[in-house]
């Protein structure tokens, strides 16, 4: 049986070795943590899937910042990224972590404007999540702007830059 637990139940070892194994060692390069670089985590969103005691999966949230260019700073959630053990997936573990934290972050009020870099054949598909408001967007880094996702009432039209929300530690 999988439970969901809050991430800070788990050694922050043990989170960056499951998400080395998911995503390869390289990681720290990625686009996607240029956009959230020095943020801490968000606890309230951020979870992890145990089995028996064994760490199986884990979802992480951080506080980003949308600088507009038309000089409109509108705070985002980034979501992810989602892990699973390689040897646990395809098993609905991914989708227990996103509903964990997108139904938390409903809870807490941060689902005005959340955004993740990711398949839309997933994101899309099983939670809504689209490229239709994103084609303007800038980001620290290379990017394919259909895996460029985001969901929610507040998610921001036009042109700007995405960066870590500096002044706002969650
Ligand atoms: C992507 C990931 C988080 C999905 O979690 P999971 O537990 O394996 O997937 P789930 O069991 O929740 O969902 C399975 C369904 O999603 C589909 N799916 C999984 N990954 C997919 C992808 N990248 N693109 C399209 N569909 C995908 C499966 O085909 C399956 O569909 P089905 O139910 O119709 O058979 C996991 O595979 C993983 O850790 N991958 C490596 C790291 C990664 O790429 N993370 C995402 C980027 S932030």
């Amino acid at each position: 049986m999988i439970s969901i637990v809050p991430i800070s139940d788990v050694e922050p070892q043990a989170v960056e070795h499951l998400l080395d194994r998911a995503f390869g060692t390289g990681r720290h390069e990625r686009t996607a943590y240029r956009i959230r670089e020095g943020m801490p985590a968000i606890p309230r969103l951020s979870f992890a899937a145990l089995e028996k005691d064994a760490l199986v999966g884990t979802i992480q949230c951080w506080p980003i910042l949308f600088d507009g260019d038309d000089g409109r700073d509108v705070p985002l959630v980034m979501v992810g990224p989602v892990a699973v053990e390689p040897a646990r997936q395809r098993d609905g573990i991914g989708r227990d972590l996103m509903l964990s934290a997108l139904n938390a972050a409903v809870a807490t009020g941060d689902a005005a404007a959340l955004m993740l870099i990711g398949d839309p054949e997933y994101y899309g598909r099983f939670f809504g999540f689209t490229a239709d408001r994103t084609t303007e967007w800038r980001v620290p880094g290379p990017v394919e702007q259909r895996r460029l996702l985001a969901m929610g009432d507040s998610v921001p039209n036009g042109g700007g830059m995405l960066g870590p929300r500096i002044a706002a530690l969650a």
